[in-house]
């Protein structure tokens, strides 16, 4: 299993174990030397110094890692990029700097900083008067720093390394697109960072990508105001994970959760590139990976070349053309060779028509223009002879209200990049409105084809259904995944296992009491208490999004 490999069949060597004082912070004046660890309140994760064995000389890192499992798994690293090497003469030690409230890793040797964290707002202090600024390893692995008013000045959730840990954000900034990426490591026993990336999409905001270096691998739908992404269920037990997108005034970000029960679960990426759900398996003693992406080819980006499209509702997913494209060389086609892509069988006017498919991961590449009805989106594009494509989806009960836009309008010129058919219904799809020649564009009017007979009731069924989704249906989804196989039980009920037999109740939720509930998180990391249990959407599963 390819996660094991990360940290596991590394043979990581722990430098010292003996239980020492196991204080879960770190105050000024009392630095953490090689040995040592700090523990989490409830024992469940340790700071300290870890070396992998196979580095010689020895390389000293910090990190974060699990305390009550027997495979060492380290979480988060702090110094990747720089390792203290020199552990012969006086040990490195981490300690917290009264006067600036950062943590700073010193190398022994030479008293050099090779790591410093980088606290913005100090706190009023003097040397005389110490500040009670301490740096706290939190239940749910988050290292922070905290003043003495108790406000986080710093956490390493907000500088992740390979993991994604219940309650961290990757998170987009609308005004910046500054925001967090996990960074593989080099290799199985390597913490420096590798070329593999996975974070929100700085130029579009809406979408995500896993990158190789600045290629992307890998690249989910673009948002289409889905609240839940997708729920798992760890086998034979009865926790669950919640995969959550949260959109605020200022920025969108991805999360999840764990609910009561659930056993230790976490998202990494892989040093070879693979973004994987791994769930620690406690009769296995090993992590039981439930799911990873890229899927299969088709799942990667760009497969099936311009204007091709992956069908993943086939049993095996297949490369199509797009209607009206066809394959730029049929040999090629048929050989399954798919990079040159598919070429239109007539040119477009400017007056054609569009036809609607439902069910799209739609392309890459999109323009989206802002403060536009379903009407005005349309309009745009088709007054637009450059413009080929274009989708629409009303984020109003996902987003916040007050001000800003809530129409999502995507117009696409030129080719169709990275396009996918995800199946009508499922969480992320949307319907790609594609101009198509000859196609007159009047509704009333149109050609006699038969994708369009089958398209348009498929329009129809997907709005009720995106309707449905965008009102906050919670679709209590049971799945088991593995190995590419998914058995799924879509069951409506309100969280927390109660009356299970209802299926298919709405319930409506406003947006308002789900950031309220999904502000908790962060904190508490767990949603299986409270008023949250009324929640939201539909439900099918990570993969939906990522196909
Ligand atoms: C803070 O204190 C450290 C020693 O504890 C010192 O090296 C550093 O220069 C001080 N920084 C400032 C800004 O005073
Ligand atoms: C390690 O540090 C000691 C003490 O500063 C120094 O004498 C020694 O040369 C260093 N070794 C290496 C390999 O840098
Ligand atoms: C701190 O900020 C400096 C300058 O902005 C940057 O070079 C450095 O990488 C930052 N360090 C950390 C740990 O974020
Ligand atoms: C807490 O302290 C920080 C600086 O240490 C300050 O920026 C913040 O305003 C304080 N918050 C409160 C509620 O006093
Ligand atoms: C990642 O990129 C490197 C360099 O471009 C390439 O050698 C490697 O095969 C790529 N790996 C994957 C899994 O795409
Ligand atoms: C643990 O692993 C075994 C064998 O792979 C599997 O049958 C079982 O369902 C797993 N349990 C959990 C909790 O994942
Ligand atoms: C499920 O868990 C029960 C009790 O923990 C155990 O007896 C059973 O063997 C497990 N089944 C599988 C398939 O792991
Ligand atoms: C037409 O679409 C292209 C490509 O999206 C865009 O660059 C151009 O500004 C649009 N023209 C008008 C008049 O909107
Ligand atoms: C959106 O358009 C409406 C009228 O078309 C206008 O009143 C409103 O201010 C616009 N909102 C934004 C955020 O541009």
């Amino acid at each position: 299993m390819g996660c094991t490999a990360l940290a596991c069949t590394a043979a990581l060597l722990l430098l010292l174990l003996p239980p020492c004082a196991s204080d879960d912070r770190i105050v000024p004046g009392k630095p953490l030397s090689p040995g040592a660890t700090i523990v989490s309140e409830d024992g469940s994760f340790a700071l300290g110094f870890f070396s992998p064995s196979s580095s010689t000389p020895a390389k000293l890192y910090l990190g974060i890692w699990y305390n009550d499992i027997p495979k060492f798994t380290v979480v988060w690293v702090a110094n990747q990029d720089a390792p203290v090497t020199n552990t012969t003469s006086p040990a490195p030690t981490l300690s917290l700097e009264a006067n600036s409230s950062d943590l700073v890793l010193s190398d022994g040797a030479d008293g050099r900083a090779v790591w410093r964290t980088n606290v913005t707002s100090v706190p009023p202090s003097t040397p005389a008067s110490p500040t009670g600024v301490a740096a706290v390893l939190l239940n749910n692995g988050d290292l922070v720093i905290r003043s003495p008013n108790g406000t986080t000045l710093w956490q390493s959730f907000e500088h992740p390394a390979d993991t994604l840990l219940p309650g961290m954000k990757i998170r987009i900034k609308y005004k910046t697109r500054a925001g967090e990426r996990l960074v593989s490591w080099k290799g199985p026993g390597d913490p420096s960072p590798g070329s593999f990336s996975f974070g929100g999409d700085p130029d579009r905001i809406l979408q995500l990508f896993l990158w190789n270096g600045t290629r992307p691998v890998m690249r989910s739908a673009p948002w289409t105001g889905y609240m839940v992404a997708s729920q798992y269920q760890p086998a034979n037990t009865s926790g669950l994970v919640y995969v959550v997108f949260v959109s605020t005034e200022e920025e969108i970000y991805l999360t999840y959760s764990l609910s009561d029960g659930a056993p230790h679960t976490r998202y990494v990426l892989t040093y070879s590139g693979e973004y994987q759900l791994q769930s620690w398996n406690r009769s296995e003693t090993a992590w039981s990976v439930l799911g990873e992406w890229p899927t299969g080819p088709c799942s990667r980006y760009g497969h099936c070349g311009a204007n091709g499209y992956c069908d993943s509702t086939d049993a095996v997913p297949t490369c199509k053309c797009l209607d009206g494209f066809e394959p730029t060389s049929t040999e090629e086609w048929s050989g399954g060779v798919f990079s040159r892509g598919c070429g239109r069988n007539e040119a477009l006017r400017c007056g054609d028509g569009f036809l609607a498919l439902a069910g799209m991961k739609t392309p890459d590449g999109f323009r989206r223009v802002g403060n536009r009805t379903l009407e005005e989106c349309a309009a745009e594009c088709s007054r637009n002879c450059s413009c080929v494509a274009y989708a629409y989806a009303d984020l109003r009960l996902s987003s916040s209200t007050s001000t800003g836009d809530t129409t999502r309008c995507l117009v696409w010129a030129g080719e169709l990049i990275d396009t996918a058919k995800m199946g009508d219904g499922v969480t992320g799809s949307d319907t790609l409105y594609l101009r198509i020649a000859g196609l007159r564009s009047r509704s009333g009017e149109r050609a006699k084809s038969n994708a369009l007979k089958i398209a348009l009731p498929a329009v129809l069924t997907s709005s009720v259904l995106l309707l449905a989704g965008i009102s906050l249906a919670w679709f209590k989804f049971k799945g088991k995944i593995g190995n590419g196989k998914r058995r799924m039980k879509l069951i409506l009920d309100e969280l927390g296992e109660r009356n299970p037999g209802q299926e298919f109740e709405l319930l409506f939720v406003r947006f308002d009491d789900i950031v309220a509930a999904t502000r908790n998180f962060s904190e508490a990391y767990k949603i299986g208490q409270g008023g949250f249990g009324k929640v939201y959407m539909v439900t099918s599963s990570f993969v939906s999004c990522f196909l």
